[in-house]
């Protein structure tokens, strides 16, 4: 869907009644770093824009997450918020930027708050929780993010599925309600068996937004890099991708390189002229430079 048709700005509060047990179509959640990314995500029609701490991996070349700084997400933030897109802005809080107190979290939250985000994410479950009440008594509204939380990477041994067993899928059920219940608007479900992703779902009443957790839930999120192809060194078995852009941009770029090389560019439509009476009194007529 594109369309020049002004949309309706996406709210926290509109998000948190989404569930798509009440017929609502799934929700579009999609991440972008930058002004051009926001403004391909907006015009494209998705719901909400999260600037993730994916940013380190996609387009910062880390190894893993832990590497980004709130002062990074921000500076992300900022360049998304002036596309002045009207899907809602959701920023990641990176590792260690609420995992000290409330009070260092809120700090931090409102870094990304005031660089133009409308709502942040944590990872993490029911230990997480004074760090929500903080944020959403500040009101800030708050996404939870449960699963496979990249951010515990090590703590995990390693991006893995999580909630296998029946005693991990009934923990994710108990940290989703403590979340809904503490406030969080929506929930991020990363890296779960479908089942365990459909037992979630219904077991809260805000909306679930899945990335490599099936189909049932609320929503859906994808990285921009994946789903445009930008991305191909790694592919998830749960990305879909619907452009091959790194592949294109390689040939547009060896095309402007041989055209570079071989004379053919730029052409004379893509160069400046002197008016001929300059042309004329610079002695240039004929020597092939000549004004046209
Ligand atoms: O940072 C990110 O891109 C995320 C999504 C994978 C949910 O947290």
């Amino acid at each position: 869907m594109s369309s020049t048709a002004p949309r309706t700005r996406r709210t926290a509060p509109a998000i948190r009644g989404h569930k798509a047990h009440d017929g609502a179509e799934p929700l579009v959640m999609l991440t972008a770093y930058d002004a051009p990314g926001a403004r391909i995500a907006d015009e494209a029609g998705v719901d909400m824009i999260l600037v993730g701490d994916s940013l380190a991996m996609v387009v910062l070349g880390y190894a893993d997450t832990l590497q980004v700084t709130t002062a990074d997400i921000a500076h992300h933030t900022a360049a998304v918020a002036r596309a002045k897109p009207s899907c809602l802005i959701v920023a990641d809080l990176p590792w260690m930027s609420y995992h000290v107190s409330p009070a260092d979290t809120l700090a931090n939250a409102s870094l990304l708050i005031r660089a133009g985000a409308q709502a942040v994410k944590l990872e993490g479950g029911r230990k997480r929780l004074p760090m929500v009440e903080a944020l959403v008594d500040a009101e800030i509204p708050v996404m939870g993010h449960l699963g496979l939380t990249p951010q515990s990477v090590h703590a995990m041994g390693g991006f893995k599925v999580q909630g296998r067993s029946t005693e991990a899928a009934m923990e994710l059920v108990a940290d989703a309600k403590a979340l809904a219940h503490a406030g969080c608007f929506a929930i991020v479900l990363e890296g779960v068996p479908d089942e365990v992703a459909r037992l979630v779902t219904a077991a809260v009443d805000v909306p679930t937004i899945g990335i490599g957790a099936g189909p049932h839930c609320d929503g859906q999120v994808l990285v921009f890099h994946d789903v445009l192809g930008i991305e191909d060194r790694i592919a998830p078995k749960f990305v879909r991708r619907y452009a091959s852009l790194k592949d294109d941009a390689v040939a547009a770029v060896a095309h402007y390189a041989a055209d570079v090389r071989g004379g053919q560019f730029p052409a004379a439509a893509e160069s400046y002229h002197l008016a001929a009476e300059v042309a004329e009194t610079l002695g240039l007529y004929g020597s092939g430079a000549a004004a046209r």
